[in-house]
């Protein structure tokens, strides 16, 4: 049991569900945070930490993985480590178990606590969070809920920002009558041109209302300076929404460095828990300008809990959310950024090196957390990328995605994850300079 944390130790660390839970259902554990096997803390710097492989190996082994192929694919969503998916199974043997009886007495106060872990771990007051099934579901009701908007008034995205979103912001212009500007992002991205590039837009568009930032960009990996440019935005009187589905545990962040006063996050990406799951924030000061939505029979309209209706969902998966912040915390937000930037960089340095191959994600550390997209050089049509993966995934059993949506063209993106192993980003090099050969 050396490097592991004892069952005993999470529940003491945890927020006393197995208290809460403990005197519903037979047995007397009904929905107890039970994980039983969690890598031990490492000590000393995120940088070094990032190359012990022997550790790396360890937290590897807390995953069942398929052994049919490699994957660089893990931006769609996460797979859940071993104790994670035991708990997960446990809860929902449990809740079919005990049917509505734990749902009807003991959920909305549990619900609670986990709302409370996780705002504690964004930095922000509980009564500022509210559980949905995802970003898309959080995205949303953030945009279509947005009560500031006047006809005529603009709201801004770019090329980076998620599908999904750009399409509800598209509806702005129909339901709102809003007028929807889309600009590009430079490419190659540097830190300074992408704040330039919002700033830009905002004297060219004075009549801004509303901008969408997206933290990490689900295309290309790109990490976008929200809190430079949302303070350049508030100070013209810009309402920011950010979109952490990709950041929220894949880099190191609170709420507060964003100065953003909304934003959505998912927990089935990076953060380990099961999927459908996902949270919005509305600052406190700031509930009034998002609309209830649809329907607020359960909660006040001055409790963020209103903003948010989803009807009768999955509830194993919240209950699980306990555990799978505990896998995440028991490796540490630094140390997990600091593996997924080395595990990027160290395909990274040797892909650039590739004659033929184009890096479209930059190389300041500021703005690439786990995920790099590339495309065979000048090769920017869907077709071409969609071939690429498949030739990767059919030939060399290398899972990766082709992505569209950017200005500049489609790629494919490569995403690596805490499990994976430099040998595999060496199969994947060796796949490129094949592939560039032939
Ligand atoms: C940038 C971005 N935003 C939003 C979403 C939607 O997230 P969810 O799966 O939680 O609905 C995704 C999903 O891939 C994404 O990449």
């Amino acid at each position: 049991m050396s490097h592991l944390i004892s069952r005993r130790t999470l529940l003491k660390g945890s927020l006393g569900l197995a208290a809460g839970a403990s005197s519903l259902v037979s047995g007397g554990k009904a929905f107890a945070t039970e994980v039983s096997a969690l890598p031990k803390a490492l000590t000393g710097d995120a940088v070094s930490n990032a190359k012990n492989e022997k550790y790396w190996h360890q937290i590897a082994n807390q995953f069942k993985l398929s052994p049919d192929f490699i994957n660089l694919e893990n931006g769609y969503y996460g797979i859940l480590p071993k104790p994670v998916l035991a708990e997960y199974q446990r809860n929902i043997a449990k809740l079919n178990e005990s049917n509505s009886f734990y749902l009807r007495q003991n959920y909305t106060s549990d619900a609670d606590k986990i709302r409370a872990q996780i705002a504690s771990l964004v930095g922000v007051s509980p009564e500022e969070i509210a559980l949905t099934r995802g970003a898309t579901e959080s995205l949303q009701n953030l945009i279509t809920n947005y009560r500031r908007l006047k006809p005529g008034d603009t709201v801004l995205y770019s090329d980076v920002d998620y599908d999904g979103a750009q399409d509800n912001i598209d509806f702005l212009k129909e339901s709102r009558g809003a007028n929807i500007v889309k600009i590009t992002l430079p490419e190659p991205a540097s830190y300074q041109a992408i704040i330039d590039t919002y700033s830009q837009a905002f004297d060219n568009n004075p009549q801004t209302r509303f901008l969408l930032l997206t933290h990490i960009s689900h295309k290309n990996g790109l990490i976008i300076p929200v809190g430079e440019i949302a303070r350049i935005a508030k100070a013209k009187g810009i309402d920011v929404l950010v979109d952490a589905a990709h950041s929220w545990g894949q880099i190191d962040f609170k709420i507060a460095d964003l100065n953003v006063d909304f934003g959505a996050f998912t927990l089935h990406k990076w953060i380990g828990a099961p999927l459908g799951l996902g949270f919005i924030y509305i600052r406190k000061e700031r509930l009034a300008d998002i609309h209830p939505h649809l329907v607020t029979e359960t909660h006040q309209s001055d409790d963020i809990r209103s903003r948010v209706h989803t009807g009768t969902t999955n509830t194993a998966n919240v209950l699980t959310i306990p555990a799978a912040l505990a896998f995440h915390q028991s490796i540490g937000i630094e140390n997990k950024a600091a593996r997924l930037r080395y595990l990027r960089d160290y395909w990274v340095s040797k892909a650039k090196e590739i004659k033929g191959i184009e890096i479209i994600t930059p190389d300041d550390p500021r703005l690439y957390g786990a995920i790099t997209s590339f495309r065979l050089t000048g090769k920017t049509s869907k077709e071409d990328n969609q071939a690429l993966a498949k030739r990767l995934r059919e030939q060399y059993g290398i899972f990766t995605v082709a992505r569209g949506g950017l200005n500049s063209g489609d790629s494919v993106r490569v995403t690596p994850a805490i499990f994976t192993k430099t040998q595999d980003l060496d199969r994947f090099v060796a796949a490129l300079k094949q592939i560039v050969q032939a």
